[in-house]
């Protein structure tokens, strides 16, 4: 028995861990056997890539760095952690992946979608989610949440200017454009429980 692979996507302050808290909840009571993990991250190996791409010292990170270190972490987060999960049938709950690096590195830091896409076709080895979740908050709002709350982690990224989020947000709508089957948008800006259940709608028309 194969499991599923579901990711979430959406810009910063976008909500998308609170709401996979709910989704993971509802399902677990429905007796899926359910694993939830994060991007850059979820394991040893990736979590430390993640503190060294994260660390707010870390400046003059050179972006072609960047986004090879997110895809490094990607490569050993997909093999240690989610493949495995996947083949003991669990449903995966993943904070963040490919899409995160087409938006953040492709289009935020010009690196180019089709050059950030084809190092993580490597990295992936061509592994796409079954279902993509893309949480749809525009920028200012997803900031503002950000920023509002002392007590949220701030990293590197999170201090780029209002102009750098605007363009990944469109990077987002472009990817939505560009895989219409795979990434399904939910509007971000309505309560928890609502964007919750629009997820769980879109998960049980996989399960
Ligand atoms: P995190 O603190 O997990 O924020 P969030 O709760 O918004 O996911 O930090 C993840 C940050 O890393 C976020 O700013 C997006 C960025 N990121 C990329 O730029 N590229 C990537 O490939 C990934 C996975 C994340």
């Amino acid at each position: 028995m194969e499991g599923k692979f579901i990711t979430f996507e959406g810009p910063d302050g976008s909500g998308k861990t609170s709401i996979i808290k709910i989704v993971e909840k509802y399902l677990t009571e429905k007796g899926y056997d359910v694993m939830v993990t994060r991007e850059p991250g979820g394991i040893a190996i990736s979590e430390k890539i993640r503190d060294i791409i994260h660390d707010v010292n870390h400046q003059d990170m050179d972006a072609r760095t960047e986004a090879l270190l997110y895809a490094a972490s990607r490569s050993q987060h997909l093999n240690q952690k989610i493949k495995p999960a996947l083949a003991l049938g669990k449903v995966v709950l993943c904070d963040r992946y490919v899409d995160s690096s087409l938006a953040y590195q492709g289009i935020g830091r010009h690196l180019g979608l089709e050059n950030v896409l084809a190092i993580n076709m490597f990295a992936i080895d061509s592994f796409f989610p079954d279902l993509t979740i893309f949480v749809d908050v525009r920028p200012e709002i997803g900031l503002n949440r950000v920023f509002s709350h002392d007590d949220r982690e701030k990293n590197r990224l999170d201090l780029e200017p209002l102009d750098f989020h605007k363009e990944i947000y469109q990077g987002y709508l472009e990817l939505v454009k560009r895989y219409p089957e795979r990434i399904k948008r939910i509007n971000g800006e309505q309560d928890k429980d609502s964007v919750a259940k629009d997820a769980i709608d879109l998960i049980e028309s996989i399960l």
